[in-house]
């Protein structure tokens, strides 16, 4: 990794703290490894990503409903589903410092994700010791053999922790949507094709997690699971294959930092016949964002196993009943918007107030990605300007999320809007009280126009929501 890169993983990872984007998890008792929360920022950057996904893929769609399900679910789901028998990584340990580790992760570090994807189990410790991959904690080369490691976590419901009190944390949302398919389909009457979308959190007991918020244990998904007829799902794939890229780019990403991949056949996940990642490139190289997989009817017809329910579609036209197939765009959630934020991680060179060159470090998210809006900052802290500048926020703050900010000098509450993003910045001065009008400021241009009190909503509304 090059320094630059590494550079701004830190800038990332210091200005969530400093701007309330993301803090370690349970700070004040040293922490907990790989948590993180989102703070008052991240809240509403985090809650923006959910709402142009559900606007994109459920919202503006007629073939798409939402879901909502449990996180704890009956158990057998997961023998079902085979999460059970095959949800696992390739574990080694060090001999000479005793820490854990992800045999394929560390060979994939050196060569890469395609060299190294489906790589067999008895294989990975003999490979570890013949391109001479040391211990990241030790330094040493002394591996025992890989063993399998199931990453689900397991806790129990109720007052007794026998095996048959036993749950486990979904790994998945993609479950609670095939377990659901009956009840969606007798109450909406939805026709083939249609999807069921739904957004929520799941758990992986990751053995590395990493690099942030891009892989930690407990985590968010945004999951679409589109049933079409066996005939009908390469169509549907490609179409969605497309839809996704356009999410992604639609909302700012920077095309030249985006690509598929395709998993080789021995990588692909116990349920899938076919799986591309869009991958996007992150300062410590190529990491998935999005996953898209053509599932066939595995799911359904495993369910039908399990649980001895009908699971099926009966066509209309012919009366014919049949297992559905599936394919399935799988978002994280975290990890888009830890893209998103150093996507628009900009640095840019200014003159300062008294004329000498400064950074300026800002956001350029997307509108509708920025945490904040528009941000109300009366010049002086006098009530003649403070009761003004409290009266703009309050006729704006039901249309969108406002900041009122009346602390420190000016330059320093623009460089405060442009760290986290803010489009807008609104300023009340003395010419407010004669001419009724004030300053708006564009975060991306720094240009500043005068728009009259009255004409202030309709202004920013044009600004803000224009598509
Ligand atoms: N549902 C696919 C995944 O969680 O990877």
């Amino acid at each position: 990794m090059s320094a630059k890169k590494e550079n701004l993983m830190e800038k990332i990872v210091s200005l969530s703290k400093r701007r309330g984007i993301i803090f370690p998890g349970s700070e004040i008792y040293g922490g907990l490894a790989n948590t993180w929360d989102y703070g008052p920022v991240g809240v509403e950057l985090k809650n923006n990503v959910k709402k142009i996904w559900w606007k994109y893929f459920v919202q503006e769609r007629e073939d798409i409903v939402g879901l909502d399900a449990a996180i704890l679910m009956n158990p057998k789901t997961w023998e079902a589903s085979g999460h059970v028998a095959g949800f696992s990584d390739p574990l080694v340990d060090c001999k000479k410092c005793k820490t854990r580790h992800r045999g394929d992760k560390l060979l994939e570090e050196k060569f890469g994700v395609d060299k190294i994807a489906g790589i067999k189990l008895e294989d990975v410790q003999p490979r570890l010791i013949k391109e001479k991959i040391k211990c990241p904690d030790c330094g040493a080369v002394d591996w025992t053999e890989a063993k399998r490691f199931n990453l689900m976590f397991k806790t129990h419901q109720g007052v007794t922790e026998d095996s048959g009190s036993l749950v486990y944390l979904r790994p998945e949302t993609a479950q609670g949507i095939f377990v659901n398919f009956k009840n969606v389909l007798d109450t909406t009457h939805m026709k083939l094709p249609f999807g069921i979308a739904q957004i929520g959190k799941a758990f992986r007991n990751e053995i590395t997690p990493g690099n942030f918020t891009f892989r930690t244990r407990e985590f968010e998904q945004m999951e679409i699971e589109y049933f079409v007829a066996e005939k009908d799902w390469k169509k549907k794939y490609e179409e969605f294959k497309e839809a996704c890229w356009k999410f992604f780019t639609g909302y700012g990403l920077n095309p030249k930092k985006l690509r598929w991949r395709q998993h080789a056949s021995d990588e692909l996940s116990h349920y899938s016949k076919e799986t591309y990642d869009i991958e996007y490139q992150f300062p410590w190289g190529w990491g998935e964002l999005e996953g898209f997989a053509y599932r066939t009817d595995f799911d359904l017809a495993q369910h039908e196993k399990f649980s001895g329910q009908k699971l099926r579609y009966r066509e209309p036209e012919t009366g014919k009943e049949f297992v559905p197939h599936c394919i399935e765009p799988s978002f994280g959630l975290d990890r888009t918007a830890l893209t998103f934020l150093l996507d628009a991680y900009t640095e840019e060179e200014v003159r300062g107030a008294s004329g000498e060159k400064e950074t300026r470090v800002v956001l350029k998210f997307h509108k509708d990605i920025a945490p904040i809006k528009v941000a109300i900052l009366p010049l002086s802290k006098k009530e003649e300007l403070t009761k003004p500048a409290r009266d703009i926020f309050n006729s704006l703050k039901s249309h969108w999320m406002v900041q009122y900010d009346e602390t420190q000098s000016i330059g320093k509450r623009y460089r405060r809007q442009d760290e986290i993003g803010t489009p807008f910045c609104v300023t009340v001065d003395f010419e407010t009280l004669d001419d009724k009008a004030v300053t708006v400021r564009d975060r991306d241009t720094m240009k500043q126009e005068r728009v009259s009190v009255d004409k202030l909503n309709k202004y920013l509304k044009d600004k803000l929501e224009a598509c």
